[in-house]
């Protein structure tokens, strides 16, 4: 499956053999990607994996639930509304060639 992630840098690289299954954040970390933390190690709660979804993405990725929407509040000078957590994007089928920013840090 393809994924093409910006990194908080603005450096834009894409990948294209993601397993089905593995978390946004998962893949940012395994390839170094700038601004991907992922400090909870995908535990909804560190926001260190915020994304903000491409425009057309977003709809199938989908809203965050309430758990996810509570971390997002926590970063809400970044927030967007196409905000959310890499950790909870799982790859799947539907979501082959997904393009995702990663957010700055909040302050
Ligand atoms: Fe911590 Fe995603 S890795 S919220």
């Amino acid at each position: 499956l393809k994924v093409t992630m910006t990194d908080v840098e603005g450096a834009t690289q894409t990948f294209d053999d993601v397993e089905e299954g593995m978390s946004l954040m998962e893949l940012g970390k395994l390839h170094g990607v700038a601004g991907i933390m992922g400090d909870c190690g995908g535990g909804c709660a560190c926001a260190t994996c915020h994304v903000y979804v491409a425009e057309d993405w977003f709809a199938k990725v989908g809203e965050p639930d309430d758990i996810e929407f509570a971390m997002l509040d926590m970063v809400a000078d970044v927030m967007k509304d196409n905000s959310r957590l890499g950790c909870q994007i799982k790859m799947s089928p539907e979501l082959d060639g997904i393009e995702v920013t990663v957010a700055p840090a909040s302050s």
